[in-house]
């Protein structure tokens, strides 16, 4: 629906160009009822957001800090995308899911020797203006009421502000601000020598999660695991349906939004030798029997945890043997990854640990023929022409998270009880592959899990998702 006046665009912005009459506009200002919204309840995040508020501010003492959601994405004309704010915003803030609006902003304006945090968010439009009606991106009779600034503060427990106000409240002060996410932010906001720090420190603010995002990520996995239930039951439509990884696609999209917020990345569903392809989102092939299907997806929730989950199917129900050896060398080599994965250890050691295997694996086929150690130099490392990617990346709200880290806190980094990782070897035979025999090319295989670094060792969140071919079997069999 297009808003009725003609809606003109102008980049991101839209207007009215044809004011309502007056007669018009005060008579739709009068005849309504109050609407207050009472019994407004604090989510359990928080109570969350006060200590992480509490540990940004240590850091940044005497520091003006502005984190803005960002802007809405346009998609096309009066069309926007999905709108998601800044995960450091909703980190801080503790605003999510369908509560979550483009252009509010979050200010820790120093006080005290420590920080008065101040929201700013675009409030209800009353009906004593016009906005309910006319305005197609904030009215409410557009978009749906919103909370007004009192309402805001009693549901995130801080003062709020309209951001209206807020280019007055910053101009001529120096802040510290995470840039390119919010025009106004940026055209008021000069760069700050902390700037650059305030990023990094907002993403490693996340590597290490307790134990209420541990259970945020065990639903979102369990939603996830119920996600690929779903592809299993449809994979016969699939089969039946020209383009059937859409249906698959599909599928999963559905219990993503059911359940959650939306899904945590663009599902891979990848049939055949699609799985060769690591990003493979177009998601536009055939759905076979005696085809495997590589399904990488995940639920993200309303509070922004994702899972990040790959499963590797066979779409008959039923391995081939070619596919069935394969898929035992990812398997064991997932195991050695997850084995390695506890306090102490080397990040790049999960890595290490499901690469030997692999690459043991490619010597015992007769694909690669010099010594396990020649190959694991890294100036060598020919089973990568395989394995093509790193097999582990930190997992939350973001489904690569803490991506603003140094390398001596993550890559080159030591592992940490309460981070929480995915472990994903894979291994890719692209179809013109001359090096392995015929039966083996066009498959690809990854098992993707996620776990979290306990003191002896790590939790698997995802270890009741089937992973052993007899399992796997045994699943879609059960759910058939
Ligand atoms: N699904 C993206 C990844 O596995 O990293
Ligand atoms: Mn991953
Ligand atoms: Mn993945």
């Amino acid at each position: 629906m297009e808003n009725s006046d003609k809606a003109l665009n102008t980049g991101a912005k839209r207007v009215y160009d044809v004011a309502p009459s007056e007669m018009f506009a005060e008579f739709m200002k009068s005849g309504w009822a109050p609407t207050p919204l009472t019994g407004i309840t604090q989510d359990e995040v928080v109570s969350h957001c006060v200590r992480r508020r509490a540990e940004l501010s240590a850091a940044f003492t005497g520091v003006r800090l502005v984190i803005p959601s960002g802007g809405p994405k346009q998609r096309s004309n009066d069309t926007d995308y999905l709108y998601r704010p800044h995960t450091a915003f909703a980190y801080y803030t503790g605003v999510q899911g369908v509560e979550a609006h483009p252009d509010s902003v979050l200010v820790m304006d120093p006080a005290d020797g420590g920080h008065t945090p101040i929201l700013f968010i675009n409030p209800r439009s009353t009906r004593d203006t016009s906005a309910f009606y006319t305005d197609a991106k904030n009215g409410e009779l557009w978009v749906g009421r919103r909370f007004t600034t009192d309402e805001a503060a009693q549901r995130y427990g801080i003062e709020v502000r309209e951001v209206a106000e807020l280019q007055k409240f910053l101009k001529n002060k120096k802040s510290a601000a995470l840039h390119g996410f919010d025009e106004l932010v940026d055209e008021t906001v000069k760069e700050h020598p902390r700037a650059a720090e305030l990023v990094e420190f907002v993403s490693v603010a996340r590597l290490i999660k307790d134990e209420y995002e541990v259970a945020e990520m065990q639903k979102a996995v369990d939603a996830t695991h119920r996600g690929f239930n779903d592809v299993i039951r449809a994979l016969p439509a699939a089969v039946a349906t020209p383009r059937g990884e859409r249906v698959v696609e599909a599928a999963f999209f559905g219990r993503a939004r059911i359940e959650g917020n939306d899904l945590g990345y663009n599902t891979i569903a990848a049939s055949g030798s699609h799985a060769c392809v690591l990003h493979w989102n177009r998601n536009d092939g055939d759905v076979r029997n005696g085809d495997l299907i590589l399904l990488d997806a995940g639920v993200e929730l309303d509070s922004y945890y994702t899972a990040d989950i790959t499963r590797t199917l066979p779409i008959s129900g039923k391995f081939t043997p070619a596919q069935r050896a394969l898929y035992m060398l990812v398997y064991e080599a997932q195991k050695a990854g997850i084995a390695a994965v506890k306090p102490g250890e080397k990040f790049l050691s999960i890595n290490r640990a499901s690469h030997t295997v692999l690459a043991q694996g490619l010597i015992d086929m007769g694909i690669l023929t010099m010594s396990l150690d020649e190959i694991m130099d890294p100036a060598v490392g020919l089973h990568k022409r395989w394995t093509l990617h790193g097999v582990s990346h930190m997992l939350g709200m973001d489904v690569h998270d803490c991506a603003h880290a140094r390398a001596e806190q993550y890559r080159d980094g030591i592992l940490e009880v309460g981070m929480c990782l995915t472990v994903e070897p894979g291994l890719y035979i692209q179809p013109d592959d001359e090096l392995f025999p015929a039966e083996y090319r066009g498959i690809g295989i990854r098992i993707e899990d996620d776990v979290v670094v306990t003191e002896d060792g790590c939790l698997n969140l995802s270890e009741h998702i089937p992973h052993h071919p007899d399992e796997i079997e045994a699943w879609m069999a059960s759910l058939r």
